[in-house]
């Protein structure tokens, strides 16, 4: 099966609908982190110099199908100097367009048509445009009308990103240099189930941290204090344990731990083994043992896959130690040649830009949920439809 891209379709004067994924940290009006929106230039740049016109639809946070201005994509546009159009039904802006022009449209998901996938919703947004392009991989795994259902209405195509996420995903997970190390973190184990058991076929070693690894910690029936973690998952973890054993992939876990009397910040830290917490401590970090074990297991593989941080990355620096030595211990590694490395999901490469270390990692998906699933793999709804029949 292969992906419907744009090689050898004519663009001049055509309108375009783009759907990108704007879906980025904004904080005070101000964007702190604007690693999509750079990865979506190369096609919105090709689509411009083929002299197509171009909207561009994404959504920003979760509005629930209301008209909530906390969620406007103003400060993206005068981030990217484009022209907001309000509204992304009103069609009126296409009048003014020459080719080569490029506008915004307003947050998708002002109207509840859009997540419901809703029929006449999509084709009231495909209307007027010439055809439709979806460069938005970290959408991609939402059955959502600007990503599947405008397809009904619009010949439509993969975008640049899309096409080089699902080549160097696949990449990785199709032929992967061995010995292959995984790890995954984050909070919850009931999300990662089958991402867990892909990566356990593909991997060596597996190393389970964050909240999640506090989860596999409670089920082998250690302390794990006043901590997040989810006891109703002690069946699946130890089921996952099983697996791993099944699969001969090791499958490491937290051996100590980050801790603070209330989940806060600026809270004193204090390390300790797994074994030791007491029932008033909150775990906030890996802690210093772990994080020596993970670099080490970094420095032994040739392949690694990250999603999920360890900790609470961005209570900087007092909670960052666990993520920050594995992100700086993976850059390190794919800089001498040693390591092949993929990282994904949005606290991830928010803790390789607090390194400084993005450009040293050989493949950065702009997906999260979308990454998780692509590896699982799932078919990814905004994809399917973009297939060759
Ligand atoms: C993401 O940030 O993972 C994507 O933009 C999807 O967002 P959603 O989980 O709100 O659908």
């Amino acid at each position: 099966m292969k992906l419907r891209d744009l090689s050898g379709v004519s663009l001049r004067g055509k309108y375009v609908l783009l759907r990108d994924d704007f879906n980025v940290q904004i904080l005070d009006g101000k964007i702190t982190e604007g690693f999509r929106i750079e990865q979506s230039q190369p096609t919105i740049n090709f689509l411009r110099d083929a002299g197509a016109r171009i909207a561009i639809v994404s959504h920003l946070g979760r509005p629930k199908g209301m008209r909530d201005m906390k969620y406007s994509l103003r400060p993206i546009a005068e981030y990217m100097k484009l022209p907001l159009v309000e509204d992304c039904l009103n069609k009126s802006f296409m009048a003014n367009m020459k080719d080569g022009d490029v506008v915004l449209l307003e947050n998708v998901r002002f109207y509840p048509g859009e997540e419901a996938n809703d029929v006449e919703f999509a084709k009231k947004l495909a209307d007027g445009f010439d055809l439709f392009v979806n460069d938005a991989f970290a959408v991609s795994h939402r059955a959502h009308a600007s990503t599947v259902g405008v397809t009904a209405y619009l010949p439509s195509y993969a975008g640049m990103l899309l096409a080089s996420e699902i080549d160097n995903i696949t990449r990785v997970m199709e032929n992967p240099k061995h010995p292959v190390l995984s790890i995954v973190a984050g909070s919850k184990v009931s999300t990662k189930i089958g991402v867990l058991r892909a990566l356990i076929r593909l991997s060596d070693t597996v190393i389970v941290g964050g909240a999640l690894g506090t989860t596999f910690n409670y089920a082998l029936g250690a302390p794990v204090g006043n901590s997040l973690y989810e006891p109703d998952q002690k069946d699946n973890a130890l089921a996952i344990m099983e697996y791993a054993h099944e699969n001969n992939c090791r499958f490491l876990l937290p051996l100590d731990k980050g801790v603070g009397p209330v989940f806060e910040p600026d809270a004193p830290r204090t390390d300790k083994d797994i074994g030791d917490i007491l029932p008033d401590d909150v775990i906030i970090d890996g802690g210093p043992k772990t994080a020596e074990r993970d670099v080490a297991e970094i420095g032994q593989a040739a392949t690694v896959i990250w999603n999920g941080t360890v900790g609470m990355a961005e209570w900087m620096p007092t909670w960052s130690h666990g993520s920050f030595a594995i992100a700086r211990a993976i850059a390190e590694n794919t800089r001498a040649g040693k390591l092949h490395s993929i990282v994904g999901g949005g606290d991830t490469v928010a803790a390789l830009d607090a390194c400084g270390v993005r450009n040293d990692i050989t493949y950065v998906s702009t997906g999260g949920g979308a990454f998780l699933e692509f590896i699982e793999g799932k078919d990814l709804p905004g994809i399917a439809v973009l297939m060759e029949k």
